[in-house]
């Protein structure tokens, strides 16, 4: 990323950051079957054998992709320098839930800015409308994983109001896993919220939800698809501020307290080799906060 021509367009964050990034579902790759896409600046081929085996490949420099696959889900681990994995990003329950429903779109935003989203608890109620928000405990930073906890008051309709209960883990920058608990229905919720960069402009991210049996069987998927249209529409509603925020030199630093500067922190391991390049970054960013 750089400094736009002539203009005051000034890219946020240095690099990509390294980590796991879902790449396909699982569906998309049946046996036999091979697809392309477009991640980190580079074309992945993908390719499963008949035996079900999956390569991922670059075919321009012949780079092998390592892989997991699990929730419906293919991921690939990113390191500018190839470096091995030093985490890997959690299996989630498929017995007693739903399978994951995803739905996906491309937003101009970057995973450093997606992911702060979810300690961002200041911004459910002028984005999204949401009656209130509140941290039920401090940040928990543990290496990769950051852990965080809030409470919403929930209101859909205008008129039904329920508390939701948010246990955020983010493992990387380009994986959420939100566990919901709705104490009202007794109800359990795992979201994903999965941002993979397309280039260094965009992200192709993708939104995931898995309801804990619930009721009669058919209820969990009715509720599920009802929740998951919710979550796009409340993402879509993020999605011009991401945007419009690639724009504005001095970051939206919201009272320049708090979790999001403990995020930010927690957000340099991710560009390890270009360290020195974030200290400066977030050295600007306070210095411009202090100073408005
Ligand atoms: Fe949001």
């Amino acid at each position: 990323m750089g400094v736009g021509q002539g203009s005051q367009i000034v890219s946020r964050f240095p690099t990509l950051p390294l980590g796991w990034y879902a790449v396909a579902e699982s569906r998309e790759l049946g046996p036999g079957q091979h697809l392309s896409r477009i991640y980190f600046g580079n074309k992945l081929r993908f390719y499963r054998r008949k035996s079900g085996d999956l390569r991922v490949t670059t075919p321009a420099s012949l780079k092998k992709w390592l892989v997991r696959e699990h929730n419906g889900l293919i991921f690939a681990w990113y390191h500018p320098d190839g470096t091995a994995p030093e985490w890997d990003i959690p299996v989630l329950p498929t017995n007693g839930w739903t399978d994951f429903r995803f739905r996906g779109m491309k937003v101009e935003s970057h995973p450093q800015e997606t992911s702060e989203n979810s300690v961002d608890i200041g911004h459910f109620v002028q984005v999204h409308g949401f009656g209130d928000a509140w941290y039920e405990r401090d940040l928990d930073i543990r290496r990769h994983l950051l852990k965080g906890a809030y409470g919403i008051d929930y209101m859909v309709f205008g008129k039904l109001s329920f508390v939701a209960k948010f246990e955020v883990e983010v493992h990387g920058l380009g994986y959420s896993l939100v566990r919901i608990h709705l104490p009202r229905f007794d109800m359990d919720i795992h979201t994903l919220i999965l941002s993979t960069p397309i280039d260094e402009e965009h992200v192709h991210l993708r939104m995931g939800m898995s309801i804990k049996n619930w009721g009669a069987p058919v209820l969990p998927l009715l509720i599920r698809e009802i929740a998951s249209i919710r979550l796009a529409y409340e993402v879509a509603q993020d999605a011009p501020i991401w945007a419009a925020k690639r724009y504005v030199e001095k970051p939206l630093l919201a009272e320049g307290d708090g979790p999001i500067a403990e995020y930010r922190r927690y957000c340099k391991q991710f560009y390890a080799p270009l360290e020195g390049v974030v200290e400066q970054e977030l050295a600007r960013e306070q210095a411009q906060t202090s100073a408005a």
